[in-house]
């Protein structure tokens, strides 16, 4: 009898195995056809700036757009983040030194990686946020490009990103969102330059940075490790204004708490009266 029913769960125990390695199996192509997928892209032809006003924009640009924050304040990159059987994530070294972007590597290179999320043989870039820069405006654009453009070279040779077994499974599932590429509408023609004002307008444009992780209705997600509301329906829409920018502009709230990572508020602390101030109206708005 024992014996018959060591049989059956052994047989039970197999199926769930077999069914598993099934699963993983199928993660492990459909994830694999989607970062493979080649994107045709044409990028538009741009004519980068070189005049040291512009490159000042650009070097600001890179600060309040969050390019900082994970490629380094030198540009040289970083390892984001890395754990055994999930993966690792790494910010590529933009500059010309060693372990940085190739030598061939041009204007079209920067607009195709930066507003399409895509590298150079038009397959999608693991977790570059470009779905927040789709839209930035050509002027922003060229401005970033010629102060990236100009960097004084750093060596540094970062070991590769790649998808683990864990990363698999969470971007099968959707819990993951590895590829941007995917989000972008790649024909759209983004504005030639943006009106700054205390509009929501601009504010809207200022938090396209946000979405990635507050989401585009500025609703957050909900849950462990989920992002906040900050939309008029949030708990930050209660603050002052001067409440909300001492927050963005310190990583501390009204009550004394900290912002806690990934919550970028560096990259906040850089921002202008005007961008504060836009930002502020336009997330009231919705
Ligand atoms: C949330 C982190 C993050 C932010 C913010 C970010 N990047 Fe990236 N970027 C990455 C990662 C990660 C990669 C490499 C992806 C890969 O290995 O597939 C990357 C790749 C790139 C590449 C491709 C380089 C190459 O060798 O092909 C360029 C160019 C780039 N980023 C520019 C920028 C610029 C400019 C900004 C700001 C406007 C920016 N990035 C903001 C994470 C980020
Ligand atoms: C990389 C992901 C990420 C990006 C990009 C990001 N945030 Fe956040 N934000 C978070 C997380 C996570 C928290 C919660 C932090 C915590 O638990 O302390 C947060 C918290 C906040 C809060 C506090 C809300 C509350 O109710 O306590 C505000 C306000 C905020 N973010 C505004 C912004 C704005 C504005 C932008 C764009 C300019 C932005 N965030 C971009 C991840 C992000």
């Amino acid at each position: 009898m024992l014996k018959k029913i060591l049989k059956w769960t052994g047989r039970a125990l197999l199926v769930i195995v077999l069914l598993a390695l099934g699963y993983y199996t199928k993660a492990y192509i459909t994830v694999g056809n989607r970062k493979s997928k080649v994107y045709a892209v044409k990028p538009v032809r741009l004519h980068i700036p070189r005049d040291s006003a512009s490159i000042a924009v650009g070097k600001r640009l890179v600060t309040i757009k969050g390019c900082t924050d994970c490629h380094g304040s030198d540009l040289g990159g970083k390892v984001l983040f890395e754990q055994k059987g999930m993966g690792r994530l790494v910010a590529r070294n933009l500059t010309r030194g060693k372990g940085g972007i190739s030598k061939d590597f041009d204007t079209d290179d920067w607009v195709r990686a930066i507003r399409h999320g895509l590298q150079e043989d038009g397959t999608p870039l693991l977790y570059m946020p470009s779905g927040g820069f789709s839209k930035l405006s050509e002027a922003d654009l060229t401005a970033v490009i010629a102060y990236c453009e100009q960097v004084p070279p750093v060596d540094r040779v970062n070991p590769p990103s790649e998808i683990g077994v864990g990363a698999t499974i969470l971007t099968d599932l959707g819990e993951l969102e590895l590829f941007e590429a995917e989000k972008i509408d790649h024909n759209a023609a983004p504005p030639l330059a943006i009106r700054e004002g205390v509009t929501a307008d601009f504010g809207k444009y200022v938090s396209q940075i946000c979405t990635g992780c507050h989401k585009p209705d500025m609703k957050g997600t909900p849950g462990e490790g989920g992002t906040p509301n900050i939309s008029s329906s949030g708990k930050s829409a209660q603050w002052t204004d001067e409440q909300f920018f001492q927050t963005l502009r310190t990583g501390k709230r009204p009550d004394g708490t900290e912002l806690k990572a990934p919550m970028p508020w560096q990259m906040t602390a850089a921002f202008s009266d005007t961008e504060m101030r836009a930002l502020r109206v336009y997330l009231k708005s919705i």
